[in-house]
Parts: structure tokens; sequence; C-alpha cells
């Protein structure tokens, strides 16, 4: 007897609290923020890093919102293992191939929480002698406990929900959602 397949619902269940930012309002505000970028890299060579693997769905609509010559290269950083805090810990699993000398580099990361992970990864890309050194970050908690810089360019401030969707992730479950949730506690 033929049965019918099973319907899988986007977030695979009923783990989603509420839409925090929908699909149209990050569209928007990502295509201002290439817009911003464009405007304050006036010259030079301009490279932007992407932190996997929580920028991959925010790089890839960003690249194609700034109006004006850029290369593109990733670093691997990874401080949650599975769970929903920061180990405090962070590893680099993979370090760009790129030349950072002389170039303006910009750092987009999907968010910042403690700010460990910005902290940890700016300290070393200083150390290679770029032209300039900022970092693009679509979300911020603004609950920052170490030292680190404003993000030159932000997305929008973030609630101290965990943030899933658009790349972001639990347990590597959620990156592909077109917009961004709160995870129920
Ligand atoms: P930080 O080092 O504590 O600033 O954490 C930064 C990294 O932790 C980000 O690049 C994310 O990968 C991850 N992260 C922090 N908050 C969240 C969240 O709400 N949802 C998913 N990942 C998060
Ligand atoms: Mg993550």
């Amino acid at each position: 007897m033929h049965t019918q397949p099973k319907v899988l619902s986007p977030t695979g269940g009923h783990e989603i609290e509420d839409i925090v930012f929908d699909q149209e309002t990050i569209q928007a505000r990502v295509a201002e923020l290439g817009r911003e970028i464009g405007d304050y890299y006036r010259s030079g060579d301009l490279l932007l890093l992407g932190l996997l693997k929580g920028s991959f769905i925010f790089l890839s609509d960003l690249v194609r919102s700034i109006p004006r010559p850029h290369r593109v290269d990733f670093m691997v950083a990874a401080s949650y293992g599975t769970g929903k805090k920061s180990s405090g810990h962070v590893r680099l699993h993979y370090d760009p191939e790129t030349n950072l000398e002389g170039k303006h580099v910009l750092l987009v990361e999907d968010i910042v929480d403690s700010g460990r992970t910005l902290h940890r990864l700016l300290r070393l890309l200083e150390t290679r002698d770029p032209a300039s050194l900022e970092v693009c970050a679509l979300l911020h908690k603004r609950v920052v406990s170490v030292d680190v810089p404003e993000p030159r360019f932000v997305g929008f401030d973030a609630p101290p929900a965990f943030l899933v969707g658009y790349g972001l992730d639990y347990a590597e479950e959620f990156r592909h959602l077109p917009f961004i949730a709160a995870l129920k506690e």
C-alpha cells in the first residue's frame, strides 16, 4: 500500500520560541550594510574574512550587496562545542591563506556574544600588518565581557536569548532558516 511521505517542518519540530528578525527585515538591513561598507572603503584592496561556520549565509548575501571590488576568504574558529554557552576557549581550525599585509581586512561575524572570539582573532590578525582591521557583525548581544573594540558595522542589536537561523546554529541545527529566531529555553 502507498503511504504518504512524512512532511518535515523547516525547524524539524517545535523548539522555536518566536521570530526575532524576519527574512524581509534581514535582507533590507544586509543590503544597507553592503552600501555602508562600499561608502566606507573608498580606496585600497578590501578583503572580507568570513568567520565560519556561522557567517556563511550572512557573508554570501553581504558580498553581493557591496558595490566595489573585494576579495573573500574564511577563517574557522569554534568556541561553543555543542551547547548554548561559550566555552571561553577559542580554537582556530582554518587560517586564511590570503596575505593580509597592506589590505583593508573586514572580519565578518554572525554574532558577538561574550566577545572572546573577536578578542582572540583580532589580536592574531593584527600581527599580519593589514592596512586596517575592522569588524562587521550581523548581530550584537551587547553583553561583551572582554575588552574588544566596537565593531565598525553592526546589523542589529540582539536580545540576550539564544538565537538560531540565517547561519546561526544550535548543535549544528537550524542554520538554514531564512529568518532569525529565539530558541525555547
Ligand atoms: P563569543 O566568543 O562569546 O562572542 O561568541 C561568539 C560565537 O558564539 C559566535 O560567532 C557564534 O558562533 C556563537 N554564538 C554566540 N551567541 C549565539 C547565539 O545566540 N546563537 C548561536 N550562536 C551563538
Ligand atoms: Mg556557532
